[in-house]
Formats: C-alpha cells, structure tokens, sequence
C-alpha cells in the first residue's frame, strides 16, 4: 500500500473538488436552446398523448429542420407524495406507460425530452420540488435519459434576496446533474431574482431575467410591477415591451453556453398580431434567449409557421452573430443592433415602432456605428430580413417605414470599394473565448 503524505492527499481532493462541475461546461447551448414547451397552451393538463403528439407535429411541420429540437414537459407531471424512498413517481395516469418510455418515443423522433422541477419544497403547481432532493432527483432524471431540465423558482423557503443564497440553491442541481454523467441542459427559472447574470453563467445554460410573459404586446400589469431589470416582485404577466425594456442591457452577461431566457415565445397564441409577432421573434432572436415554442402546435397556422421559420431571423440567434444591443429607446421607437462576429463588418439593424401607429424613421449612421466612426462614412448595401427586399445602397441614414406595433430588420453589408475597407474593430471577445 503506497501512503500519500498528507499535502498530496490535501492537493488531490482540493482538486476532485474543483473538477465537480459547472452545467455551463456540460458542452450544451453552444446556441440557445430551441424547442415547445407544453405550459403556455396545456399548463396541468398534460398526458401522453398531449406531449408526443406536439413531438409529431413538429416533427411532421419540419421544426425540427429549422433547430427546434427540445420538447419540454413543464409542470404537474408527477403524483403529489414521493415513494416511500423519497423519489418523485410519474402519475401513471397521465403516463400509463413511465416517463421512460415517452423520452423514448421522442428520442425515435431525433428530439430531446425537458422535464421540470423547482428549487423549492414544492413547484408552482404544488408538487413535491427539488429542494433537498436534488440528487435523487437527478439521478431519476438521468435514469429516464431526460436532456433537459426547466428549474423552476416557487416555494423556495425564503432562501433567496442575496445573489449568494440563490446562488447556493441553484448550484446544488447543478453539481447533482453533472453528477449523474449525462449532459443536461440546465434551464434556470429563476425570474431574475437575485440578478442571476451574474452567478448563472458558471453553473446553468441559461436563467430567466424576468416575471413570467403573457401574450400582451405593450400593458402595465401590477401583477408584474418592474419596469427595470433589478425587482423585488418578478411577478407575471410581463408584457413583451416590458420583458424587452429589462433585457435590453442584459446582452453583456450572455456568452457560450449560458444565455438569458426572455421566457417561451407566444407565436401563435391569441392575442398578439402578425406585427407584434414578428418583432417579438426577432428580439428574441437577436438577444440570443433560447426559443422556445408555447403555442398549440397541433394547430399551426400558416402565419405561425411563417414566422417561426423565417431563417434570416433564426441566424441571428443561432448564427455567427453578436448579441444584440440597443443603440436607443425614444417614447415610440428603439434602435436595436447586432454584430457580425466574423470580419465583414455586417451589422444587423432593428427598428422597433412600439407607437399607435405606422410610421417612418431615419436611422442615422451615427446611431448604427457607434465606436468605429469611420464606418459611418461609407455605404451600406441592405436587406429586409422580414420582407427579404433589398433596399440597395444607403448612406449617412436609412429611411424605414415601420407598421405601428412593428419592426424593420435590416442587414447592413458594406459596399463600398474594397480598398478603402474601413477598419473594423475587433470583434468584443465573450468571456469564453478570452
Ligand atoms: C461535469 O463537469 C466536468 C468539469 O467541468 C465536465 O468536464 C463534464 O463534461 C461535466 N459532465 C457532465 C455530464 O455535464
Ligand atoms: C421509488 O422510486 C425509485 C425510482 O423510480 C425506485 O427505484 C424505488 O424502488 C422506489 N421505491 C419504492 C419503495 O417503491
């Protein structure tokens, strides 16, 4: 038997210590997470039947095709006890067949399976949580070959207000799923609390930066009182307005692997008009938030399916793309812009209109190129990324006319003679690429 002196022994378990994991390096979400989420059109009342049929629609729309990969089963998917030792039970009659058994029938599809749970004693919906259970329940999780957990926030005993508590919580499943061996995607729900931007990125792939969306474009809500992204009261029922206006300086704390979640996409629910729809999918997208699906699959229309497959749009968000930031917020209109990640220089530029009524805008350079003023100087070949009309070469400003509740995305290409290329800074480098 070989004695290791005591510093060694100290050296080896300090180091199995920092290899125990952080989700953002469980090589998952090197793009946001696509997919369908069965809350925003089924909520409790989810079977079988309900989540492998919305796997088969979109698999038979091709979503698939487009990145929509994951088919996530939100709450109320359990029995209300744990067995008598201590694991979560499926409800056998939503599920006659086990979890196991759908995770298999999705996976035949070529999809990934998302379960959920809470950081709580209880989830939201008033089933046992995950809150001191946390490696039993990932060690279920795994056992059912799940690829994907939405953690929820509800019931969590007080233990959070400081980002070091909520921190703590949070880190506990993480270490579990990593734990398990198999990857994961750690889908944080956290609402913003306790600013998880700044402590998320190291142990999920994502974190909600807000209260819970609804299907309204623009409405104060008490039961969502923040208009900033630092709250007390995350609530629901945040507007997209409201959710965009929180987002907007959030981009910086986003990089490979770990993004903020804006919340579920509501295309194609009630409500919102095509307009709406279209600048809602496009912050979303440049913003880089994962994109995931809430609407009744089944029934997608042709305009739903339009705008969820527009694939200019989609780049952004999974393409070589920076994250979007705004360049200004006006009473009516904001100036949102993305750039390219590669040297061309290309830059994305989003006009929203979020007056009463349709409108035209000038979009001066010097709104668009805000460090490198050389670039303003130079002409811009563009084209509509909705439309997918190009508006031929401008220069100084870009005329738009933008549907009220609307939004313009253009991509700017450089056009001018090659040789008198402007200098194009490089790319701000995300942390992981540091
Ligand atoms: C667990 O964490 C380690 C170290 O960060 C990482 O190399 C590994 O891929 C992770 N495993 C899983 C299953 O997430
Ligand atoms: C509780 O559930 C786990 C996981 O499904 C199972 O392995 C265990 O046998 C169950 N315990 C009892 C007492 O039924």
């Amino acid at each position: 038997m070989i004695s290791i002196p005591q510093t060694t022994s100290f050296i080896l378990a300090l180091a199995t210590l920092l290899e125990t994991a952080l989700a953002s390096d469980n090589g998952l979400a090197l793009t946001p997470q696509m997919g369908w989420n069965t809350w925003n059109t089924f909520a409790c009342n989810i079977n079988e039947d309900t989540i492998l049929g919305a796997a088969k629609a979109l698999k038979k729309l091709k979503l698939d095709e487009y990145g929509y990969h994951y088919v996530v089963m939100d709450d109320c998917w359990s029995l209300h006890q744990r067995n008598a030792t201590g694991y979560l039970q499926y409800d056998p009659v939503k599920f006659p067949k086990g979890i196991k058994h759908l995770a298999d029938e999705i996976h035949a599809l070529g999809l990934g399976f998302g379960m959920y749970s809470s950081a709580g004693r209880y989830t939201c919906g008033r089933y046992p949580g995950s809150l001191n259970f946390e490696e039993k329940d990932a060690d279920l999780f795994a056992e059912w070959e799940v690829d994907y957990l939405k953690y929820d926030n509800c019931h969590n005993e007080g233990q959070s207000g400081t980002p070091l508590i909520s921190y703590n919580r949070y880190e506990v499943m993480s270490r579990a799923l990593n734990k398990t061996g198999r990857p994961i995607l750690y889908s944080m729900c956290n609402w913003g609390e306790d600013s998880p931007w700044d402590w998320a990125p190291t142990i999920a792939n994502s974190w909600r930066m807000s209260g819970d969306i609804v299907n309204v474009f623009d409405r104060y809500d008490d039961r969502c009182p923040c208009d900033d992204y630092i709250c007390r009261l995350p609530g629901h029922h945040c507007s997209i307005m409201n959710i965009i206006n929180k987002a907007a300086p959030l981009g910086q704390k986003a990089h490979t692997g770990a993004w903020n979640d804006l919340d579920m996409l509501e295309i194609g629910n009630d409500n919102l008009d095509y307009e709406e729809q279209k600048l809602h999918f496009s912050i979303w997208a440049m913003v880089k938030s994962p994109l995931i699906m809430g609407h009744d699959i089944m029934h997608t229309s042709k305009q739903t399916l339009e705008i969820l497959t527009n694939k200019d749009i989609i780049d952004l968000s999974q393409g070589n793309w920076g994250v979007a930031y705004r360049s200004y917020k006006k009473e009516h209109s904001q100036l949102w812009l993305q750039d390219s990640k590669d040297k061309s220089g290309n830059i994305v530029v989003a006009l929203i209109n979020n007056g009463d009524k349709d409108d035209d805008f000038s979009i001066h350079f010097e709104d668009i190129f805000l460090d490198e003023w050389d670039r303003r100087k130079v002409g811009y070949q563009v084209t509509d990324l909705w439309t997918k009309e190009d508006l031929g070469v401008v220069k100084h400003k870009l005329k738009v006319k933008v549907k009220r509740h609307g939004i313009f995305v253009g991509k700017l290409a450089f056009a001018g003679d090659p040789n008198v290329k402007p200098k194009v800074k490089k790319y701000h480098a995300e942390p992981d690429e540091l």
